[in-house]
């Protein structure tokens, strides 16, 4: 396969939910692509350690800006600014989530559900409905949501957290839909376990990550890079016929 395909060179990748785990492995995967990128998310101080990471490596440009993705002012800001800063966004990672808590679909709160809610599905939404006019305007781009093996196959005790995750894959398939003709491809990953503080912190005191790794038909967890890698993938010219895509990224976990 031609490996300009993957080449970056020239473009800019925003990541949202770019301060920790996935979302800063790929900002870093996007660099190391050779593409610009302008990171979002939670957690200043992490996210200047982000840009200055990227910038230090000398070959692309990076910068940084807070943001709460249930904020919608927040995420316009965001795009406004990639925009300003790197004039034209060829890529866009919504990636920002949350684990909620762990337990019986009964006992989750109106509270429980809400915030989980907001993050993770109101949360791309929001990235989806400022990206949109933007890549329009600048005549295409590509799309990725991060959902979750939970948005194919449910899990139990984590049911609010499942049910987003299949929100955000119905989202991106009726966008791509809704895209096709506009030279802008939406897809989304669906990580299965993932060795980030999202999992340890999703399953603390309940399930052991040994436990996790036996369910796994390839027999472990995922490092953050192997996700980030695929997002990269989706990104760059080498998928320029997927859209509406998800691409589980789970070591056989829902295969079966
Ligand atoms: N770790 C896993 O096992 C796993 C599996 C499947 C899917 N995922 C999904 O991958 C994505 C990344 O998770 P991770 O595992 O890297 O977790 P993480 O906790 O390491 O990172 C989550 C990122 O999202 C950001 N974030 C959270 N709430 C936010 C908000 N309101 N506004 C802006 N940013 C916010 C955090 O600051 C952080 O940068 C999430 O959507 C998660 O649901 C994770």
């Amino acid at each position: 396969m031609n490996s300009t395909l993957q080449d970056l060179s020239g473009r800019t990748a925003l990541v949202i939910g770019a301060t920790e785990g996935i979302g800063r492995a790929t900002a870093l995967a996007f660099a190391a692509a050779g593409a610009n990128v302008f990171a979002a998310g939670l957690g200043a101080a992490r996210g200047r350690s982000l840009e200055e990471e990227i910038r230090s490596a000398g070959r692309v440009q990076a910068a940084f800006m807070e943001a709460d993705v249930t904020r919608e002012a927040d995420v316009q800001a965001v795009v406004e600014e990639a925009a300003r800063r790197f004039g034209r966004i060829h890529a866009a990672v919504n990636n920002a989530g949350t684990e909620g808590r762990f337990g019986p679909v009964h006992e989750a709160t109106t509270e429980d559900f809400d915030r989980l809610i907001n993050v993770n599905l109101r949360g791309v939404w929001h990235g989806l409905k400022h990206q949109i006019p933007h890549m329009l305007a600048h005549g295409g781009g590509a799309i990725v949501n991060t959902a979750s093996s939970a948005g194919i196959q449910p899990i139990a005790n984590i049911a609010l957290y499942s049910a987003s995750k299949h929100a955000v894959i119905g989202l991106t398939k009726a966008a791509a839909l809704e895209l096709a003709r506009s030279n802008i491809r939406v897809n989304c990953v669906a990580p299965g376990p993932v060795n980030t503080g999202l999992l340890h912190r999703m399953v603390a005191g309940n399930v052991e990550i040994s436990t996790i790794a036996e369910s796994v038909p390839m027999g472990r967890i995922s490092e953050p890079e192997e996700i980030a890698r695929a997002i990269v993938w989706l990104c760059s010219d080498a998928a320029s016929y997927v859209t509406g895509h998800t691409l589980a990224i789970d070591g056989g976990l829902t295969v079966g």
